[in-house]
């Protein structure tokens, strides 16, 4: 049989990429990000789609000639259908029907919170193993915080979310608060490494059952900031980042220990922007020796957004024979 060539697109947010999967196989992965929206503390919709106007060409040739392929080498295409933003799905989604269907071959709309969660599945030259179902898995971005319980590839089910804002939401607006540049999560992680988490302890937020929230976090450290004066700022800039730090992950880790006890699971996984946190990945680890989990967490750049996870979520659907339809267009909420 010929092997699966699979482009994939993604462009939900502030991150133009391409990347191509051969078989499961990662050929290559190029990320254009967006340094337009740092003078805006955050990203800015209108800009994000000009950007991913100009970035989308450039990027998909860039993808396709790192691979060693042309373009009708290709088997299929898959492009992030949402959630994201609105004119930021349109720039791929619209690039990517056009370009499948010149060629000839299957459009792939891909979720891109499945994609997180299959992200565990791209191969390469090092060897990972795969995790084996059912699994639960930790997805934690700038938007969404989901324990997933995963049954199969394309069978999931969200078992837990956040109320209010995401976990990645709450590094960035902490790490606003302190006057570190957008987006400032990678920054307060840095910080933090030199810091004493234990300086500016934060709540533990009420919620029931797997449910998480980060709003009682994020007021309570906006308090805490502004009782630091300006002169002590930048002594303090660890601890405070540290403690930030902290109050976030007790949140997930104690969830992911209460998912694990009560689906009597063995495997767990991470993935998503947040995920590339180093303190994390390290306590999730240790946790896992702790009660003798395998614990998955793929490499950083499969974490952050890629479309070699979109990639790898088209080549579920394609082996699924789930081809998208004229009706599967970008959409904001999925
Ligand atoms: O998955 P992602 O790249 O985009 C979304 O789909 O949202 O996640 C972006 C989020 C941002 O909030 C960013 O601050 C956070 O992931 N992030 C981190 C780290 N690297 C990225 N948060 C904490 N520590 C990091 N090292
Ligand atoms: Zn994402």
């Amino acid at each position: 049989m010929r092997p699966r060539l699979i482009l994939g697109i993604e462009s939900s947010c502030d991150d133009t990429a391409a990347a191509v999967l051969e078989d499961g196989r990662l050929k290559s992965n190029v990320v254009a990000g967006q340094s337009v929206h740092r003078a805006w503390g955050g990203v800015v919709p209108e800009l994000a789609s000009r950007a991913h106007q100009e970035n989308i060409v450039p990027v998909v040739h860039a993808a396709l000639e790192q691979a060693g392929i042309r373009p009708r080498d290709l088997s299929a295409i898959a492009f992030t259908q949402g959630p994201g933003l609105i004119g930021a799905l349109l720039v791929g989604g619209s690039f990517a029907r056009s370009m499948a269907q010149a060629l000839g071959i299957p459009l792939l709309a891909v979720h891109h919170m499945e994609a997180h969660v299959l992200a565990h599945f791209i191969r390469d030259e090092i060897d990972r193993p795969a995790p084996s179902f059912p699994f639960l898995n930790l997805t934690v971005s700038g938007g969404h915080t989901l324990l997933v319980l995963v049954h199969g590839p394309l069978d999931m089910e969200v078992i837990g979310t956040t109320l209010d804002d995401a976990a990645g939401e709450a590094f960035d607006k902490g790490a606003k608060v302190m006057g570190l540049p957008y987006p400032g999560g990678p920054e307060v992680d840095r910080l933090a490494r030199t810091g004493d988490a234990a300086k500016y302890p934060l709540p533990f937020p009420e919620v029931q059952g797997l449910n998480m929230s980060f709003s009682g976090i994020k007021v309570a450290f906006q308090r805490v900031v502004r009782n630091v004066s300006t002169d002590q700022l930048p002594t303090e800039l660890p601890h405070l980042c540290a403690s930030l730090q902290e109050g976030i992950l007790r949140v997930l880790l104690t969830r992911v220990r209460q998912a694990m006890r009560q689906h009597d699971l063995r495997e767990v996984g991470c993935s998503g922007g947040v995920s590339a946190n180093s303190a994390l990945r390290a306590r999730l680890l240790a946790l896992g020796e702790r009660e003798g989990w395998v614990v998955h967490i793929p490499p950083p750049a499969y974490c952050t957004d890629n479309a070699a996870m979109i990639a790898m979520a088209g080549h579920f659907l394609l082996e699924a024979g789930r081809l998208a339809t004229p009706a599967d267009l970008p959409r904001a909420r999925l």
